[in-house]
């Protein structure tokens, strides 16, 4: 098959979170299995083109968008074997940020921004006679993909049979724009009705995209019946549950090359289940470099998150200092976002020395070295759709202690204290009683079984999220969205 991809983030060129580990990965496990996948993103201000060997494509490409058209030029790289075109406009990408600027304020054109993307996406296919099986739109910054499909391209050679899959990375955030600039998305007034785009006066990308995919995905199985319920859905479980069949939970894989103990090039020293020698001199590397006391025999809870709400840290920014003042335990804690998480987990340091390491911003070294040094991996969210975390500490051999949802749920077993089985520790509740409870069970496994400890640590390096299932289960995705656009097509037929 031939398979787009038109994503807002695609590491390693640009990421905020794990969409653009999942766009950065799945493509060369898709392509392993015979299909033809190429990526179109933008060309943000960030992106660092002489390091990523980015070479001028094509253009100028003209893009209708409203009654113009707008101009935009197509750079090139590959990505582990994947072609991946940047789009370069100085008007829409060379900028600050992804989303924001420096105040974190929402630039106030993101729907024209990713809507431009998107149809780019479209006009580069045609222009460079890529003609895609599927495409695959991910999260409501290219939502818009299916309803092109089916609005504007239905007659179209090249992309008239194209089926759409629709990813859904959050449904938190759906991308709800003032109805003014549905003629700017070329979204007809006709499609302005409440099972398409129209959502309390305005436009809603993502429920426009599930309307119009043939197939609708998200990233794990519990996420998907989480989101069909009221409190997870987020106002959209109706139209999830209207696509029946077609809505389904397909488990993210974990980048084994990228995240590895046994050859892992960013960490201290390397590591095998057989042989954890080098996790301790980990531990030591990290303890130190985060100015916590060194010592082997003081487990060390990891945390490597985006400061946000959806992520549980108010919750243990209420019992943290609680648990530090009754267990003996360290924290090694890299994140950034909300200015007062920031602020708080900023300054624990200076008041916990030696028992609390802090660094606030975006380390991709540090996050490797967290994974391998640590005895447990700490994710208290309030919901997770899949997270990429907690499938890298199990590979690291370091414990997860995670609220059981979404993905979360799906990935780590529950720890059996009669048996030593399992290969974490769950809670249920979101509040910090949870947290702080759970956290005392795991420092006292560590404490009190360290048999038990050894054995979790085995199991854990054990299981395998491997990309290569995950790419198996989008390929029969793919298969039933194609068929479904079939039929849909038969149905309108002239
Ligand atoms: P989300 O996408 O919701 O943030 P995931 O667990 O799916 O959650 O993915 C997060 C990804 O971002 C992981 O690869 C993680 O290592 C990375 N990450 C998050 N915050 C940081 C940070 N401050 N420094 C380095 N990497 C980070
Ligand atoms: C989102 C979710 C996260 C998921 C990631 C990749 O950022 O918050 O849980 O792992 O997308 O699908």
């Amino acid at each position: 098959m031939n398979v787009l991809f038109i994503a807002a983030e695609c590491a390693p060129f640009a990421k905020t979170g794990g969409l653009a580990d999942v766009v950065g990965a799945l493509p060369r496990y898709l392509r392993a299995l015979g299909h033809d996948v190429i990526v179109v993103m933008p060309l943000y201000r960030s992106i660092d083109a002489a390091r990523h060997n980015l070479r001028w494509f094509h253009g100028p490409m003209g893009v209708w968008m409203g009654n113009a058209e707008e101009w935009c030029a197509v750079h090139t790289t590959t990505n582990r074997g994947t072609p991946v075109f940047f789009i370069e406009s100085q008007k829409y990408f060379d900028r600050w940020g992804l989303y924001h600027d420096e105040h974190f304020n929402d630039y106030a054109d993101n729907p024209r921004r990713f809507g431009f993307l998107t149809r780019a996406a479209l006009q580069l296919c045609k222009d460079i006679g890529f003609k895609p099986d599927v495409v695959h739109a991910h999260d409501w910054h290219t939502a818009l993909a299916p309803a092109y499909l089916k609005i504007w391209h239905w007659n179209d050679p090249l992309l008239g049979s194209a089926a759409s899959v629709l990813t859904i990375h959050n449904i938190a955030y759906q991308g709800k724009y003032p109805a003014h600039h549905l003629d700017y998305l070329g979204l007809q007034w006709a499609n302005f009705t409440p099972d398409k785009f129209e959502d309390h006066g305005a436009i809603n990308f993502l429920k426009g995209g599930i309307a119009y995919a043939d197939l609708v995905t998200t990233v794990s199985p519990t996420y998907a019946r989480e989101t069909r319920t009221p409190e997870g859905g987020y106002g959209l479980a109706p139209y999830l549950n209207a696509k029946g069949e077609d809505y389904i939970g397909i488990l993210n894989g974990c980048d084994y090359e990228v995240w590895n103990p046994e050859t892992d090039p960013l960490i201290p020293a390397r590591y095998s289940a057989d042989d954890l020698g080098g996790k301790t001199i980990c531990k030591r590397a990290l303890q130190a470099r985060m100015n916590l006391e060194v010592a082997d025999d003081i487990p060390v809870i990891g945390i490597v998150s985006r400061f946000v709400e959806q992520k549980g840290l108010h919750l243990l920014a209420q019992c943290i200092e609680g648990i530090v003042q009754n267990m003996r335990v360290q924290f090694a804690i890299l994140g950034s976002g909300e200015p007062g998480l920031e602020h708080f987990f900023g300054t624990l340091p200076a008041r916990y020395p030696g028992r609390i390491g802090s660094y606030i911003g975006y380390n991709e070294e540090l996050a490797h070295w967290i994974e391998a040094g640590a005895d447990f991996f700490l994710m208290p969210s309030i919901y997770e759709p899949c997270g990429l975390n907690q499938m890298y500490s199990l590979r690291y051999g370091t414990l997860p202690i995670v609220r059981a949802t979404g993905g979360l749920e799906d990935t780590v077993m529950q720890y059996d204290e009669r048996t030593g089985e399992g290969t974490g520790f769950k809670f249920y509740e979101p509040s910090a009683h949870a947290i702080y409870y759970t956290v005392g069970w795991a420092v006292s496994t560590y404490y009190d079984r360290p048999h038990h400890m050894q054995r979790l640590i085995r199991s854990a390096m054990a299981q395998d999220f491997s990309w290569e299932r995950s790419a198996r289960a989008y390929e029969a995705a793919y298969a039933r969205a194609i068929e479904n656009k079939r039929r849909w097509d038969r149905q309108h037929a002239l």
